[in-house]
């Protein structure tokens, strides 16, 4: 079990004036995280998904008085993706303090998106990445106010290590990318090594918004129990006394959104809770995939920017 060391109730300020933006909102961490956001006084916060009986659910639930907004968005659909963040602007014109990108899949046998892209990749990154560049101007001039910061947060996953040789594959990501052997999970590492990636990348371009990777730890979430039951009891054996409940899962989600900036390495890559972690992507060789990963990804989204 990681050593978690963190209370919501102590550990979270006060988020008056603060909106914030969740993908993933609906359910597991995402869904966590907005309600526990919610008692703690934000001017907003909008959440996606696309289950509106789990969106209206959770509005239901949160703490009286929290201003919440659903946004539908479907991050596996690029124009879905584009017309949300339209949406969003139109919400939130004036600020926009944080954006949580944390919607995701895992572990699915191979398709592809609407789009044509493989289903983990598209769903996990590419449509994020949509979302964070038609966000970035308005994340930029709430970083300029008086007494703000704005971030990014990449929600990703320790299993960046099981992306397949090369880390991302980038001439197949147009196909179900199939793989002989763990398929699955090879795809799952690949996107969520992008989300890292996508981070550091955020960080180097957009020097005053804090861009942040997270991981949340192994929580038992959908995202697991849905899983085929070979894929579940590999999970379960693997992690066997590691595994963290639905609530502990949100507090790295949580110290990133609300840390004091000073706190923050931007373009770091933080493990369970707020501890530094991804030295082994520091290298010339992952730093040359991030300028990569950033290349191939405006030259795919262009036409929705
Ligand atoms: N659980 C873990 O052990 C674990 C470990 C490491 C990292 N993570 C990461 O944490 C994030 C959240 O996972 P979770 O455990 O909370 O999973 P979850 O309980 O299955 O929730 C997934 C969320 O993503 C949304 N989503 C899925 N597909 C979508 C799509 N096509 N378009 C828009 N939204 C979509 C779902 O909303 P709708 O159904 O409403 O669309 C839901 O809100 C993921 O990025 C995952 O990779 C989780």
């Amino acid at each position: 079990m990681p050593d978690l060391n963190f209370d919501p109730k102590k550990g979270i300020p006060e988020l008056s004036g603060k909106v914030i933006v969740v993908t993933g909102g609906t359910a597991g961490v995402g869904r966590g995280t907005v309600l526990e956001m919610a008692a703690h006084n934000p001017a907003h916060i909008i959440f996606t998904g696309r289950n509106v009986a789990s969106a209206n659910d959770l509005i239901a639930q949160a703490s009286a008085g929290a201003k919440l907004t659903f946004i539908a968005c479907n991050t596996a659909d690029n124009a879905s993706v584009a017309s949300a963040a339209q949406t969003i602007l139109t919400t939130t014109p004036d600020r926009l303090d944080v954006l949580v990108c944390c919607a995701g899949i895992m572990g699915k046998a191979a398709d592809v998106s609407k789009d044509g892209y493989e289903i983990q990749f598209a769903v996990n990154q590419l449509g994020h990445s949509i979302l964070v560049r038609k966000l970035m101007p308005l994340l930029e001039k709430t970083a300029a106010l008086p007494g703000a910061d704005a971030r990014v947060v990449m929600v990703t996953s320790t299993a960046w290590k099981n992306a397949p040789t090369g880390g991302i594959q980038f001439e197949r990501l147009h196909t179900e990318q199939d793989i002989l052997v763990g398929g699955p999970w090879r795809r799952y590492g690949q996107s969520k090594l992008a989300n890292l990636l996508y981070a550091r990348e955020l960080a180097d371009r957009y020097p005053n918004v804090l861009a942040l990777a997270i991981h949340p730890g192994v929580v038992k979430t959908a995202l697991i129990t849905d899983l085929k039951w070979s894929q579940k009891l590999m999970v379960y054996f693997l992690y066997i006394g590691q595994m963290l409940t639905p609530t502990q899962g949100t507090y790295n989600l949580l110290w990133a959104i609300t840390t004091r900036k000073d706190d923050i390495k931007t373009g770091g890559f933080y493990v369970p809770v707020g501890k530094l972690s991804g030295e082994e992507t520091e290298t010339s060789e992952y730093r040359d995939l991030g300028k990569k990963l950033w290349d191939w990804t405006e030259a795919e989204i262009a036409r929705y920017l």
